[in-house]
């Protein structure tokens, strides 16, 4: 894949040749794709690239504020936005209006809700959709955008078990011959201090890595209460965090940051995995049944360690960081500002200060290589993460030792048998409000 520096020295140049991939196809048509075949080129600052959104809430909305703001291309239009809940569509409609005027352009019937949203937003006539509901959903939502021809933006993670990692995996090959751009939300990929000290990393400055750790430590997440006239599936939907089958954990939702740099610092995933964790806090009955602690050791492939912690309770030791250990020297990088410092012994550190938000950086780079029509293909490497922090939860879950090749032949799919607001999910509330939640030693990896 190019670097960012050959796509921004090719950015100039090729402004005028965004290629759109196919505009309405339905499922099965002949479709045109984006890079060599049935071009349509989009003149600067007149022809318009078509955005959609799907999951109309903080990240989301964020990513459309991104797109419209983008440094490449000025004329970006949102044309369609599509969330479970019609009111998180009005919001972010209202919202984005006010910030961009006459670039969101979403009347009354390209506004959609439901559980189905994300089909009905494909026939907007948009060129790129941007796929930020629960994880849970984004092999579903993935599987169908691909089919549909768009280029996509998805948010990390793209899944929460084994059966949705696969299913990811199998569209994204699909993506790669439809020559689809897929971009994924590990901002920090994108970010100028991670990337320079990546490459010394792999370069070998610190010599041969030895250990690497993880870290994403925080007081915790939000909870949306139950309202009364909910379903039991409107209730999970809506108070997603709390549910795997939705978030899959905040091991895989929020640790995935920090589990990515590290398979990223060691260019693989990890072969094993034991860990341990618990639900200690987070007891009031009836919000969910994620755990709010997990410790994992991941072993690579090589014998190299990955320590990885991940907490969600209030008044302890907070950290979003993560760090690699080699016989010459160490690194450590600053999820949050982007900071890092690199020491190799007998030098002076060498240290980068607080970045720029890799959050633009990551859609600047999306637009660059779209304009520029060079391949761009972000979700393998972006999957491979998903299930290393999947076959973590396995470890933590279960209390085994859980080996990759066997976490991602799992058939345990954690989603409902049917999607509806009145089906009943898997994971249901006991008599006494309380959601049964894993036991390791008893609970299977999968
Ligand atoms: N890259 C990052 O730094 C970053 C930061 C925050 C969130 N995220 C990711 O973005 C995603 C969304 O998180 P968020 O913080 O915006 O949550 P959120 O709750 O604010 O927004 C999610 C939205 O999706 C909607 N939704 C639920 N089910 C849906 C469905 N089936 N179809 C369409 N919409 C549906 C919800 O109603 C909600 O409006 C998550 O995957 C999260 O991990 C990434």
């Amino acid at each position: 894949m190019p670097t960012r520096a050959d796509r921004r020295k090719d950015r100039s140049s090729s402004r005028r040749e965004f290629l759109k991939a196919s505009s309405t196809a339905a499922a099965g048509a002949a479709l045109a794709t984006s890079l060599d075949i049935a071009p349509r080129a989009y003149a600067e600052g007149t022809d318009t690239i078509k955005i959609a959104l799907v999951g109309a809430g903080g990240r989301g909305t964020g990513a459309v504020v991104n797109v419209l703001s983008n440094a490449a291309h000025r004329n970006v239009k949102l044309v369609a936005i599509a969330d479970a809940f019609p009111e998180k569509v009005e919001g972010a409609r209202a919202l984005l209006a006010k910030k961009f005027g006459d670039k969101v352009d979403v009347p009354d019937d390209r506004k959609f809700d439901g559980l189905d949203c994300h089909l009905k937003v494909l026939d907007s006539g948009a060129d790129l959709v941007l796929l930020c509901s629960p994880p849970g959903f984004r092999p579903l939502h993935f599987e169908a955008a691909v089919k549909a021809g768009k280029h996509i933006f998805m948010e990390k993670p793209v899944a929460v078990d084994a059966p949705g990692y696969r299913r990811v995996k199998a569209a994204n090959e699909e993506a790669k011959k439809k020559n689809l751009a897929v971009a994924v939300g590990h901002h920090l990929r994108h970010t100028a201090s991670y990337c320079e000290a990546m490459k010394l990393i792999h370069e070998g400055a610190l010599g041969d890595l030895k250990l690497l750790r993880a870290y994403f430590n925080t007081n915790g997440i939000w909870v949306r209460p139950r309202k009364p006239d909910m379903t039991e599936m409107q209730y999970q939907v809506n108070n997603w965090y709390h549910f795997v089958w939705l978030s899959g954990d905040h091991i895989v939702e929020q640790h995935v940051h920090d589990i990515d740099v590290c398979n990223w610092m060691a260019q693989g995933h990890p072969t094993e995995a034991n860990g341990m964790g618990s639900r200690n806090v987070r007891k009031a009955p009836g919000i969910g049944e994620i755990f709010d602690n997990h410790f994992v050791e991941f072993t690579y492939p090589n014998g190299v360690k990955m320590y990885s912690q991940c907490r969600q309770i209030p008044g302890c030791w907070g950290a979003f960081s993560q760090h690699a250990d080699g016989t010459k020297g160490h690194a450590d990088l600053q999820g949050g500002n982007g900071e890092a410092v690199l020491q190799v012994a007998g030098q002076e550190p060498k240290r980068w200060p607080k970045q720029k938000d890799g959050h633009q950086t990551e859609i600047d780079d999306l637009f660059a290589a779209l304009l520029a029509k060079q391949p761009y293909n972000e979700a393998d490497w972006a999957a491979d993460s998903t299930m290393t922090a999947i076959l973590g939860r396995m470890a933590t879950y279960s209390g085994q030792t859980v080996s990759w090749d066997n976490a991602v032949k799992s058939e345990y799919s954690y989603m409902p048998e049917r999607l509806a607001w009145d089906a009943v999910p898997k994971s249901k509330p006991g008599p006494d409000g309380v959601y049964p939640c894993a036991i390791p030693g008893v609970t299977k990896p999968w």
